[in-house]
């Protein structure tokens, strides 16, 4: 198991790669009288300190749903503060996650974010490209479908025969490629649904549903995701563990 941090204590099997749709910012906003706005903004502000809580609990891999293909439906004003959200994110928590030695990348289309943004993302995904501590990738501008969509035509593109086609080299073309499939997907805020996240790649994911609001959701929160994860038998579809 790999480990990181400053932990010494004896840790449960970590997942290598989780991935969190970042759900309840609207009700949480909701419930303590602030817009909606408020409440993604207030949604961003314990991102440092779930990021490490992961890292320190041995987690490589880390993947944010951030802006999915359809929250470009929502009302003009919540888009557009989500994507002031994005720039402030990438302006002031990028560098600071890069000082802890994190490597981001970026998941989606960057052709609808605006030029200023698909910019300030080339700029972080290069700065932290040699960084060896975790993986944060953010999902922003992503869809499920549309990365499977877009893999399919691309080897059609390339004229690729389709007999000898593997799940691996279909893999290789989506998004994700190079990461691993998440092991454990989180969803805050109450809802059991997949929402488009990570569809081919969640194959056999171990789902973890939790009431807890996203701007609530807080390093002892990431503990007992993980501690659920491990008490969990992994049997990708056999009758016995891996
Ligand atoms: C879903 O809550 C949340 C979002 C659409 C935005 C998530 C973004 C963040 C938490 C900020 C982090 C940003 C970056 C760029 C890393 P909702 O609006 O659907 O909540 P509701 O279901 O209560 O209405």
């Amino acid at each position: 198991m790999t480990q990181s941090g400053n932990s010494t204590a004896p840790q449960p099997a970590a997942p290598l790669h989780v991935a969190i749709t970042m759900d309840g910012n609207g009700r949480w906003a909701q419930k303590h009288h602030l817009t909606r706005e408020e409440g993604h903004w207030r949604g961003r502000v314990r991102l440092y300190d779930i990021v490490r809580a992961f890292s320190d609990r041995g987690v490589r891999y880390l993947t944010l749903y951030a802006f999915s293909t359809e929250n470009w439906r929502r009302p003009a004003a919540e888009v557009e503060s989500l994507l002031a959200l994005a720039a402030t994110a990438i302006e002031h928590d990028a560098p600071r996650l890069h000082e802890q030695g994190a490597r981001l990348l970026h998941l989606g289309r960057k052709d609808r974010i605006g030029r200023e943004i698909a910019e300030a993302i080339d700029r972080v995904v290069s700065m932290t490209g040699a960084n060896t501590g975790i993986t944060l990738s953010v999902a922003f501008d992503y869809g499920g479908r549309q990365d499977i969509l877009e893999a399919a035509r691309s080897l059609i593109r390339d004229g690729r025969p389709a007999e000898s086609l593997t799940e691996q080299e279909f893999g290789e073309r989506l998004l994700t490629r190079g990461l691993p499939d998440p092991d454990l997907i989180i969803r805050t805020g109450g809802e059991l649904r997949m929402s488009n996240f990570l569809l081919w790649q969640g194959a056999y994911a171990e789902l973890y549903f939790t009431p807890t609001l996203w701007p609530d959701f807080g390093p002892d929160d990431v503990n007992q995701a993980l501690d659920t994860y491990a008490a969990r038998t992994r049997r990708f579809g056999a009758l016995e563990a891996d």
